[in-house]
């Protein structure tokens, strides 16, 4: 166990509870939300694709709200997912006194307002955001995302888990952020992310693009050339972030390790911008990472999608067709470091199997 799931365990196993927001506000009595079942009478919908929990659509005195319940069960095995509601209520703990202070507020207005929460009533009332998806990757959302992620890493907060499902746009074109059962703290001036200084490969960037951009072009179906240039979008964005980031840390006295970093970040991006095929190889390296990496989220949740079995198979062919490039480019990391195309394509292979055998 690591320090974070020790203290999540000690806190679930005290009497401790964590109450945010005042109960004024709260639409209905904590005590009755908390007994709401989809055939409440002010249900208008129920989403029960959550492991953790059940979302509730709600309509009381004629406002709308989101009702996020605790299950009495996590559906997931593992410790993250069995402390992700916990979690996800000492984000929103964290958020609303950034949201309550005048000088941060707007820095944060992409994260949804909690109107009430208490942990141990497994309650989190939120305002409800009457949203779609993201359907188009603008320049204008993509600064919303990651100056919003900037924010929450400058205030020690590291998302893990930006999925589509964790993203809605509202009417107004603006994005919101909703669900925090991965967003783990971390110290952003000595460490890479809540993995402290472990894991070098996780960042802001590369966290889009494994859980959302690249099953995303996958869905989509974009040609190689409209990829490319989503990509290009994505990057010019995430550079701007990169190099407000570097001024951050460099005024905070950050650890030279973690600017470095940043640096080395900004200087491969920049040299991707600087012509078509440099920026294809950049692609070409980040998709196969951001694929390998899920795909590992996936088998290990046992909670595999045919989105993952795409994933593997757009992986086999380009362990195929560009080997040599991905080892020299280091996109061979972890289990996959220093083995053979041969020994890869058996390896993916098997993965195809276990796949198609943890389909949820
Ligand atoms: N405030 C909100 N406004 C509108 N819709 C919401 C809101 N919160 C959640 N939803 C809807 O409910 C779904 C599930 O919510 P959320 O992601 O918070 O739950 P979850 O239990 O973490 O689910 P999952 O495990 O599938 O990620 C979202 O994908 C979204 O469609
Ligand atoms: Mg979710």
């Amino acid at each position: 166990m690591n320090q974070r799931q020790l203290q999540q365990q000690e806190f679930e196993q005290s009497e401790q509870n964590l109450i945010v927001g005042i109960e004024l506000q709260c639409p209905l009595s904590p005590e009755q939300l908390a007994m709401t079942t989809a055939d409440s009478e002010y249900v208008i919908e129920t989403f029960e694709s959550g492991l953790t929990a059940q979302v509730f659509h709600i309509r009381i005195d004629g406002r709308d709200y989101t009702l996020k319940k605790k299950r009495p069960q996590a559906k997931v095995q593992n410790l993250d997912g069995q402390y992700s509601f916990l979690n996800e209520v000492q984000r929103r703990f964290d958020f609303q006194t950034q949201k309550n202070n005048p000088n941060s507020a707007t820095a944060f207005q992409h994260i949804v307002e909690t109107i009430y929460a208490d942990y141990r009533l497994g309650i989190i009332v939120s305002e409800w955001i009457e949203g779609t998806p993201i359907e188009d990757l603008t320049d204008d959302l993509l600064t919303q995302l990651f100056s919003t992620l900037l924010a929450c890493e400058c205030m020690g907060l590291f998302e893990w888990d930006l999925c589509a499902g964790n993203l809605l746009v509202d009417g107004e074109g603006q994005l919101k952020l909703f669900d925090f059962g991965y967003m783990y703290r971390f110290d952003p001036l000595t460490e890479f992310n809540s993995n402290g200084l472990n894991d070098p490969l996780f960042d802001t960037c590369e966290r889009f693009e494994t859980r959302f951009l690249s099953g995303w072009l996958l869905e989509a179906g974009y040609s190689q050339r409209e990829s490319l240039q989503i990509f290009k979008t994505v990057k010019q964005r995430a550079l701007k972030m990169l190099e407000r980031k570097r001024e951050w840390l460099t005024a905070n006295q950050a650890k030279s390790e973690v600017i470095s970093r940043v640096q080395a970040s900004i200087e491969k991006v920049q040299a991707a911008l600087g012509s078509d095929a440099k920026l294809e190889h950049l692609f070409t390296l980040e998709m196969f990472r951001s694929h390998v990496l899920d795909i590992e989220d996936d088998l290990e949740g046992k909670s595999c999608t045919s989105t993952t079995i795409k994933r593997v198979q757009f992986v086999l062919a380009m362990l195929e067709r560009h080997y040599d490039l991905l080892r020299e480019g280091g996109a061979l990391f972890y289990q996959n470091q220093g083995k053979s195309q041969t020994e890869l394509v058996d390896s993916y292979q098997e993965k195809c199997q276990l796949v198609e055998r943890y389909q949820l």
